[in-house]
């Protein structure tokens, strides 16, 4: 899909234009709203397509598209990751039982701008290392938000995010990463969770990117299951991941998929 708008730098990321924040902020709230209602499903007993289902339903009603479905044969309009599924678990009939975690992913299609976002929810009680683990990959991603400004470079990012997270002595997952998006989905850069200090791309006004840390209680393996699709930590550890679509602004990032309702962390 081309982009007849705004340049391309040598790295072949997109610089959008002034105008085209306004597209990214209603297609990000409308991915945060979402995320705020589900809320209120989450708890022992309910499955993960009765959530997927309550999602796909208020894309509809909002008149926006589900970026999911039918993306490269997937079928849902949410990734719903439980326990030490890493990311992209499958809706489907599992029962949420007391003390899961899970991972929420949602995009939305709003007049042609993708809006991107995941965050944690928990069923009943939450043990203390996964409440730890939870607040740990809040704070990465916040922190990696925080390296956001022009002139900053992905290294950056991705070691304020790794540096935080081994200090915490937990790991971040190398195997998926973030990404450009606007009016496509995934487009450069590898927005990477780990890196050094001053490397990679430099950040400009007018980049779109998600920023997604996934972090594990135990070692960063993963592997995909036999469906394709969903990734788990190799050696069954607690997973969590959550996920922002910012833009760089003159001074720093603005945070696209802010939850209007204060609910992004914490989101019981
Ligand atoms: N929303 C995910 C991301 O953060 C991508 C999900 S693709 C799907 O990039 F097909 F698995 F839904
Ligand atoms: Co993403
Ligand atoms: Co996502």
């Amino acid at each position: 899909m081309d982009d007849p708008r705004g340049r391309l730098t040598r790295d072949g990321i997109r610089i959008h234009e002034a105008a085209d924040f306004a597209g990214m902020d209603a297609a990000g709230r409308l991915a945060a709203e979402i995320l705020d209602a589900v809320a209120d499903l989450v708890e022992p007993g309910v499955t993960t397509e009765v959530l997927d289902a309550f999602i796909e339903e208020r894309v509809a009603a909002a008149g926006a598209r589900s970026a999911t479905i039918g993306y490269r044969g997937y079928q849902h309009a949410s990734c719903i990751s439980v326990n030490h599924v890493v990311c992209h678990g499958i809706p489907g009939p599992k029962l949420l039982k007391d003390g899961d975690i899970l991972n929420i992913d949602v995009t939305v299609i709003v007049d042609g701008w993708y809006g991107d976002t995941s965050r944690m929810y928990v069923a009943g009680g939450l043990s203390r290392k996964a409440a730890r683990l939870i607040e740990v990959t809040h704070d990465a991603l916040m922190l990696g938000i925080e390296a956001v400004r022009p002139g900053a470079t992905f290294g950056d990012i991705g070691h304020a995010i790794q540096a935080y997270v081994e200090a915490q002595r937990m790991s971040v997952v190398r195997d998926f990463c973030g990404h450009g998006l606007g009016r496509v989905f995934h487009a450069a850069p590898n927005v990477l969770h780990y890196g050094r200090p001053g490397t990679g791309a430099r950040l400009e006004e007018g980049m779109f990117f998600t920023i997604e840390p996934m972090v594990n209680l135990g070692r960063p393996e993963t592997k995909v299951l036999a469906d394709d699709w969903t990734a788990v930590t190799r050696d069954k550890s607690l997973s969590a991941q959550f996920e922002h679509s910012v833009g760089v602004t003159a001074d720093g990032a603005q945070i696209f998929t802010l939850s209007p309702a204060g609910r992004f962390f914490p989101t019981q």
